[in-house]
């Protein structure tokens, strides 16, 4: 029947082997699955659902990140952190300007010094432990250590104010939230429902983070006696009279410390969620590409952070890669985005980093410790949590103090 009507028009096509036919199919369904698998590996640019498009571009994240754009974070992406009132969570780029103004001061460089005292009386808490465990030869379980340590130092700042339940704020001690409450913010914006969201995850974002960088750093350094008999050599070079905490001022001076510690956010990629931003008002441009407005556009720091071309043998610690040659280091620095870049960059990071050379500083120069029963694996992501965790029957980072 269908020949007929074939035949009718005029417009039999040649009859063609069947062999060719299959053949043909073949070749058509290999180029297009290549086409995917190369859209989905290769190209820099991937839709990742209909909503979302992903970016694996290291030049493009600052433009993406860039303090002019005006861009939202992706709500429905956002969402698990169920904590819209927060700075963090915050989606509307204005709202977002003004909530974070209120918080800028308390995390400036020259507060955040004023908090090292704080800090200082956390570093020797774990001291004290770390002590009682090598007394005891029992087992650390620094991992976790590391856990109580930075939510204990936040713990001075950020979430005091939890405990006085907005009944009176008057008493409470001179904390990030007090800040908001002496701002200039309007009364909607303090409400307890939003101190509540906002120490959340303040309290969150500051020890997942920090405590994640903490393990990297030490299991790294443990797996390398040159690299700990480098760092104890400059620390004991500093200050032999150890009856006086070492200073977080003269710690910064010291340039292997400092290279462990940029290497150490390097390679631990605390922060593993893809980060999505939205353009509310206009298409934006990537190379070749338009993309509509309101569509979500993704990028994840660890695409930057193990990108071979950038840090060669980047799932190596090397920290020696940030030592050296001045131009070298500048252009690597380029593309060490820990922190983030721009308008939502980590507003912690003057406090995280103070937290991070005054643990590794006085843990590496009064200690000795080995690993024990940890491998590189217990720590590597397995799951993204937007923080990143190890497999779930890893028991983390543990030590035996020497
Ligand atoms: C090694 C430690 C840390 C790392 C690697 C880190 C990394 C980051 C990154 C990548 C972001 C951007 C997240 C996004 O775009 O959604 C961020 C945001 C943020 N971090 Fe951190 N962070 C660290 C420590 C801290 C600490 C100690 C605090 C708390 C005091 C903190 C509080 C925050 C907050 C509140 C935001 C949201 C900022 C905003 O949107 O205005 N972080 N952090």
């Amino acid at each position: 029947m269908a020949g007929e009507v074939i035949a009718m028009t005029g417009c039999l096509p040649p009859r063609l082997p069947p062999g060719l036919v299959a053949g043909t199919f073949v070749v058509v369904a290999v180029l297009a699955s290549t086409l995917i698998v190369y859209r989905l590996y290769l190209s820099p640019i991937v839709r990742i659902s209909p909503n979302e498009v992903h970016i694996n571009d290291p030049e493009y994240f600052a433009e993406l990140n860039s303090n002019t754009l005006k861009l939202d974070k992706y709500a429905w992406y956002y969402g698990f952190a169920a904590a819209a009132g927060s700075g963090f969570g915050t989606v509307s780029s204005d709202l977002h300007r003004i909530r974070r103004n209120a918080l800028a001061k308390y995390f400036s460089t020259s507060n955040v010094s004023h908090l090292e005292p704080f800090i200082q009386k956390w570093v020797a808490k774990l001291c004290s432990r770390l002590k009682e465990h090598r007394q005891d030869a029992k087992v650390v379980d620094l991992s976790n250590a590391y856990r109580c340590f930075a939510q204990d130092s936040l713990k001075d700042s950020a979430a005091s104010i939890v405990s006085s339940k907005g009944r009176t704020l008057e008493n409470a001690k001179p904390t990030v939230l007090q800040e908001i409450y002496d701002s200039d913010l309007p009364a909607s914006e303090k409400s307890v429902s939003r101190f509540f969201q906002e120490a959340q995850t303040l309290t969150i974002a500051g020890t997942e983070t920090t405590s994640n960088t903490l393990s990297f750093t030490t299991f790294y350094l443990l797996s390398d006696p040159t690299k700990i008999e480098l760092l104890k050599r400059e620390l004991i070079d500093m200050k032999r009279d150890l009856s006086q905490p070492l200073a977080y001022f003269d710690l910064q001076k010291l340039p292997y410390l400092a290279a462990v510690i940029t290497e150490g956010l390097r390679i631990s990629d605390s922060v593993a969620g893809r980060l999505p931003r939205v353009n509310r008002n206009a298409a934006m441009r990537y190379k070749s590409f338009e993309i509509p407005a309101g569509t979500a556009i993704s990028m994840s720091i660890r695409d930057i952070h193990f990108n071979e071309s950038i840090f060669s043998s980047a799932h190596e610690f090397q920290p020696e890669r940030w030592l050296g040659d001045a131009a070298k280091k500048q252009a690597l620095e380029k593309f060490m985005i820990a922190f983030s870049r721009g308008p939502r960059n980590c507003i912690g990071m003057n406090l995280a980093l103070a937290e991070m050379y005054l643990v590794i500083g006085t843990l590496f120069r009064n200690f000795d410790m080995r690993l024990f029963d940890t491998k590189e694996e217990d720590l590597t992501i397995a799951h993204d949590f937007f923080m990143p965790f190890g497999p779930s029957d890893s028991k983390g980072l543990r030590v035996k103090v020497l």
